[in-house]
């Protein structure tokens, strides 16, 4: 693993993946914000962090000038990242033509029929853990919802839970800092996907993991065509790593706030009818995803120039608390009026799990928060620690619940 020597100043030697960045993201991504909205880092190969609101989304839809080609950024040169995930990883016009025939698996059709078995999800883990005075937020709970739901979702019957946790981690988490993790869940992800598919080959069903097998690319001119193996293989892979971090660090995330602000546990308690509100609020303040783009040509970001071939990353949780959109961003408001947030991501990629997400989180936290309306955290907020990597939240969130 490499070896991280500490940050001199965050404006011109910023590292996403250092422990300070765990503890101190948002405060870091503040300061750059007034200061230095684009920060510069000769670690990585040379990089580049975009911190406002304006700046994010300009960037994000300006597909010419920065692609998509690579969505995270590590100690690998940019040319020896080889990881096809489409479609976040592709570009237009390539990139509609995987998106489109995507689009209805998550529509708020679809995502509606699986209300039953997110709650029936939720209402197990919270029987597992029911009379305890002591639990774990994230891991007796968040991290079970999303990984239940893509295992349901896929058509897989054994409990492949800790599996798919431990891939998902493997990619995204002790990964990024370490290639050699990555390579190995990478190879396993695609060796289980291959398999599986060949079984439905064999004995066709009618999940996800078929849906994607039989998928047509929507090439813009009426014509389609299969999805080639290897786009098989990316799609079903991004709907396992988008799919399940984003949402189990928002759940946990959600959790860790509700905490440690007993005043909107309260009022949740006492209005769920509040809930989808709450957590679009839950979703600006902790957004999860910060992603990257790499530099297709010489350009400049808010008078900033920025060099072709380096990445950038876009901090779309800096983006959500930028001052100049949205009124007293530091305080979570749960009933905040026009919350136009960016945890989604905005443009062509914006995210295509959004319903999906937030009809989990709203489950989740509903059932939680009527089952144990009053908790708090069995630590100090200190020590919960935030995971770095693309992915921000808290895989710890030990809860003391209050009779
Ligand atoms: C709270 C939960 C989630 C958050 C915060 C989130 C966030 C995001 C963001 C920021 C992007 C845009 C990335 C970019 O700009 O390049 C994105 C894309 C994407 N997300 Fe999500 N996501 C969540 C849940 C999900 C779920 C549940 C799924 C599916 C099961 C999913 C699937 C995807 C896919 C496939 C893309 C790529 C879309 C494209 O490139 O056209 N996400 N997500």
């Amino acid at each position: 693993m490499a070896e991280r020597p500490p940050v001199t100043d965050w404006a011109t030697d910023f590292d996403h993946l250092s422990d300070e960045w765990g503890a101190r993201g948002p405060e870091i991504v503040a300061e750059l914000r007034e200061r230095c909205p684009v920060a510069h880092t000769e670690r990585f190969h040379g990089a580049y962090l975009v911190t406002r609101y304006d700046d994010i989304a300009e960037v994000a839809r300006d597909t010419t000038t920065f692609s998509s080609r690579i969505t995270l950024i590590n100690d690998n040169h940019p040319d020896d990242v080889k990881l096809e995930l489409p479609p976040i990883t592709l570009d237009p016009p390539g990139h509609s033509e995987i998106r489109r025939p995507m689009l209805p698996l998550f529509n708020p059709k679809e995502v509606a029929q699986l209300e039953p078995f997110i709650r029936e999800s939720a209402t197990k883990a919270l029987d597992a853990i029911e009379g305890h005075e002591y639990v774990d937020g994230a891991e007796d709970f968040a991290q079970l919802i999303p990984v239940d739901l893509m295992m349901h979702l896929y058509g897989v019957e054994s409990d492949l839970g800790p599996q798919f946790r431990s891939w998902v981690d493997g990619m995204l988490k002790d990964g990024v800092a370490d290639i050699e993790i990555a390579r190995k869940a990478n190879r396993e992800v695609q060796a289980y996907f291959v398999e599986e598919m060949n079984r439905r080959r064999a004995h066709p069903t009618d999940d996800l993991i078929s849906t994607i097998l039989h998928a047509e690319a929507d090439l813009g001119d009426g014509g389609t065509r299969p999805f080639t193996e290897r786009e098989r293989i990316g799609t079903l892979f991004v709907l396992l790593l988008g799919g399940i971090d984003t949402t189990w660090s928002s759940i946990g995330s959600a959790l860790y706030h509700l905490a440690t602000n007993p005043d909107d546990l309260a009022r949740l308690a006492a209005d769920p009818e509040l809930m989808p509100s709450a957590v679009e609020e839950f979703l600006r303040f902790y957004s999860p995803v910060t992603i990257a783009r790499v530099i297709k040509e010489d350009a400049e970001i808010a008078g900033c120039p920025v060099d072709a071939g380096k990445r950038l990353l876009l901090s779309y949780p800096s983006a959500n608390r930028d001052p100049s959109h949205f009124e007293s961003p530091d305080e979570v408001i749960i009933d905040r009026e026009n919350n136009r947030h960016m945890a989604f991501g905005v443009g062509v990629h914006r995210c295509l799990g959004s319903n999906l997400a937030r009809t989990e989180m709203v489950i989740a936290l509903t059932e939680w928060v009527k089952r144990f309306p009053r908790f708090e955290l069995a630590v100090d907020p200190s020590d919960i620690v935030w995971t770095v990597g693309p992915v921000r939240g808290p895989r710890k969130v030990p809860l003391h619940i209050l009779s």
